[in-house]
This record gives structure tokens, C-alpha cells and sequence, in this order.
């Protein structure tokens, strides 16, 4: 099928779901907290509401010891939501969070990128990734306060080149730590273009453990990312179980 027949099959599947008054994904149980989350920290419409429950699904069955990694943090929503599920399932995995705080504008591939942000020529791109950056410290400092997050500006191919050379960098929060070491649980969430999205995969499936999960954002069947391509060539990767698609693609590592 291709793109079109699928987000028309994506739509008409919602419009049952709602005739028939059921949701079409899982969500976790009711939480004041990842309610309110979501007004409290910048990126609501960043999170797909099925992707909690995946996540908790893989902090609770991932193999212990290895650590959580973030791709892609923006300006920190599902690091939060990453931290609080650790903290409820009492999982003592440290988190390490990768962000290169780019600004990805709607019209970069119709024409040579602008330095403004779309629709404001008076605010620049780089001003709003310092805000994006500096709204991830706060609210992570704000809500994460008792185990921070150890995050890193910067790009992931660089990144997974320091965690291979296990170097020593400091994070945002202005702490040094050691790069490198095995990996429980991967949330991809950065550029989702096919080439990039497949090098994260591929550079996490060299430190992931056993019988460690993956979660790829905006990988869903009806998605047109390159994420979404790669999704589904990750089906029939003969060293990868599909767990779920709820409805981004929840993938395990075979033991
Ligand atoms: C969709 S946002 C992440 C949203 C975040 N996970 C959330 O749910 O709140 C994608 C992020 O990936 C970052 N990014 C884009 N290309 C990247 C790269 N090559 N390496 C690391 N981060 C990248 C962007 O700066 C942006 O903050």
C-alpha cells in the first residue's frame, strides 16, 4: 500500500474507533501527573499518547544493567516522562539524553533553509533552539531534581563516536561523566530522515543488550518520516522481535 492508501486507511480506522467510542491505541492508566505534564513543559503535540505505555512496557521488562537513552529531548517532555516512569517502576538505570538543539523548519528541503524561524523573520533559529535548550535544564531541574538526566548537546553520530571511544564530556547541567557502556532501553526521537534514523538505529543496536528494547518515534505504519520506512524494514530484521506497534513500533533486541 502505498503512502496515500495508507493515511486514507489510517483515517477511516480512527473514524470507527470513534463511531464505536474506542481508542485506537493503549495509553497508560489515568496519572494526574503525565496529565498535567503536558501543559507544563513545551512539546504537547511532540509525544504520541501511546508512547508512555511503551515506554513503561520497556522499563519494565529491559535487562538491567545497561542504561536509558534519549535521542532527541527538545525541550524535555518525554525525558520527564522517562525519568517518572523509571522512578515508579523503581528501575535504578541512570538516563542519558542526545539533543543537537537544531531547528528543523517546515520548507528546509523546497528551498536553501532560512535563519528565522517559520513565520517570524524578526526571530532567529538559533535563538529559538537557546530557548528550547534552556526550557529542557529548567524543567528537567524542576521535575527530575532528585536524579538528572545526563544530557549532551550534541549531534548522535558524534555522540555514539564518543560513547564507542568511552570519553569523558560535560553535560548541560555543567557535570562530567563517562561516555560508553551497554544499553537497556533506546527511545529514537531524533532527525527522523530515513539515513539518520537508520544510523541511530544501527549505533544503538551495537551497545543494546540482549533482550533490550527499542522504541522508534514516529515510525507508525501511516507516517510518511523515514522512520516510518525504516519501521518496517526493522519487521524482518533477523536479529530484532517486533513487540508492539500502539502505533509507533516498539522493537526487542533477540536474546
Ligand atoms: C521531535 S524532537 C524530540 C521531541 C522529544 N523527544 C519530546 O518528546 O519532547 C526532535 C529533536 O531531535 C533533535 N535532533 C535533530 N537532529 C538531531 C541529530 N542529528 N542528533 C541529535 N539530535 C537531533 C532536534 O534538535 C529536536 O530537539
Amino acid at each position: 500500500m502505498n503512502v496515500l492508501g495508507a493515511q486514507t486507511m489510517q483515517r477511516l480506522k480512527r473514524l470507527v474507533y470513534k463511531l464505536i467510542g474506542k481508542q485506537e491505541f493503549k495509553t497508560l492508566p489515568h496519572n494526574d501527573f503525565l496529565l498535567r505534564l503536558r501543559s507544563s513543559v513545551i512539546g504537547e503535540g511532540m509525544l504520541h499518547p501511546g508512547n508512555p505505555y511503551l515506554m513503561d512496557l520497556a522499563i519494565r521488562k529491559m535487562p538491567v544493567g545497561g542504561c536509558v537513552l534519549e535521542i532527541g529531548s527538545y525541550a524535555g517532555l518525554s525525558s520527564i516522562v522517562l525519568h517518572y516512569l523509571l522512578d515508579q517502576r523503581q528501575r535504578k538505570e541512570p538516563l542519558y539524553c542526545c539533543d543537537a538543539w537544531i531547528y528543523e523548519g517546515y520548507h528546509d528541503s523546497e528551498a536553501p533553509p532560512s535563519n528565522y524561524m517559520d513565520g517570524r523573520p524578526d526571530v532567529l533559529r538559533t535563538d529559538f533552539m537557546a530557548h528550547i535548550k534552556a526550557s529542557f535544564i529548567q524543567s528537567n531541574q524542576l521535575f527530575c531534581s532528585r536524579q538528572l538526566p545526563c544530557a549532551f548537546h550534541m549531534e548522535s553520530d558524534l555522540f555514539f563516536e564518543k560513547w564507542l571511544q568511552n570519553t569523558q564530556e560535560n553535560d548541560v547541567f555543567g557535570r562530567s561523566h563517562h561516555l560508553g557502556g551497554p544499553i537497556s532501553f533506546a527511545y529514537i526521537d531524533g532527525n527522523h530522515a530515513y539515513d539518520y534514523a537508520r544510523r541511530d538505529v544501527e549505533n544503538t543496536l551495537k551497545h543494546l543488550l540482549p533482550g533490550g528494547y527499542m522504541l522508534l518515534d514516529d515510525s507508525a505504519k501511516h507516517q510518511q518520516f523515514g522512520s516510518a520506512r525504516l519501521a518496517q524494514e526493522l519487521t524482518r530484521h533477523p536479529a530484532i522481535e517486533t513487540i508492539q506497534a500502539n502505533p509507533n513500533f516498539l522493537f526487542r533486541k533477540k536474546c
